[in-house]
């Protein structure tokens, strides 16, 4: 899957709406790697995005992979239609579901990578059961709910305890990081072990989003 040192995940969050099928367009030529979604409900964060048409109706229009960050309460309700619009990779959160280990076996049995995310202030250890099942870690480097917020950087540190587990245990799951990733931050994220750089607002509110990712790609 990674050939590449890392991988950069544009947010369609920070796109503006009116124009979804240029934002989509605009990542494809600005050469990122994966779309990623943001899915709120209004209430397990304060927002409200856009839900499973949106995929569908975007679907015919990439081949890059659909990355959904599902910023909802249970979302057992909803992921057979988040699989069936066409994602790639679905991430749920772990404060946001009891019984997470059905939910990864549910998208691991439809080929659909099983991605688990935490917010700041839950630890790693929590996901002590399930690292060996995912096929992704999404670390929250803000309090979800909106782009264009500014990374707390303490939850690197989770971002390198990951790292750790993952080389001692010979796990193979990405490390995502997802938050106020931009050219000031993003050193620091792939220094801390970062595999996965969403970037919302730093990719959509460049004036030349293209040379935002070469800037960002070429830093290594
Ligand atoms: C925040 C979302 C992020 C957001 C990132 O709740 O999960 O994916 O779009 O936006 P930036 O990169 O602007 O922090
Ligand atoms: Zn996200």
């Amino acid at each position: 899957m990674r050939q590449k040192p890392f991988l950069i995940a544009p947010s369609l969050l920070a796109a503006n709406f009116g124009d979804m099928r240029g934002a989509v367009q605009t990542i494809e030529q600005s050469g990122g790697d994966w779309i990623h979604f943001d899915v709120m409900d209004g209430s397990f964060v304060p927002e409200i995005s856009f839900g499973c048409k949106m995929l569908q109706d975007l679907r015919p229009l990439s081949k890059l992979p659909f990355d959904v960050h599902l910023m909802i309460t249970h979302p057992e309700r909803h992921v057979k239609d988040f699989v069936k619009a066409g994602a790639d990779h679905i991430t749920i959160h772990l404060e946001a579901a009891v019984h997470i280990h059905r939910l990864l076996g549910f998208l691991k049995e439809n080929n659909v990578a099983a991605g688990i995310t935490i917010v700041p202030s839950t630890p790693v250890s929590l996901l002590a059961e399930i690292l060996h099942m995912v096929d992704g870690v999404l670390v929250m480097t803000v309090n979800p709910g909106f782009s264009g917020q500014e990374m707390i950087d303490e939850c690197l540190k989770k971002v390198t305890q990951l790292k750790d587990i993952k080389q001692k245990m010979g796990y193979n799951f990405y490390i995502e990081v997802d938050g106020g990733v931009n050219r000031t931050t993003y050193k620091r994220v792939l220094a801390a072990g970062g595999e996965v750089l969403v970037m919302g607002s730093s990719f959509f509110s460049a004036a030349d989003p293209a040379a935002e990712v070469a800037f960002i790609r070429g830093g290594k």
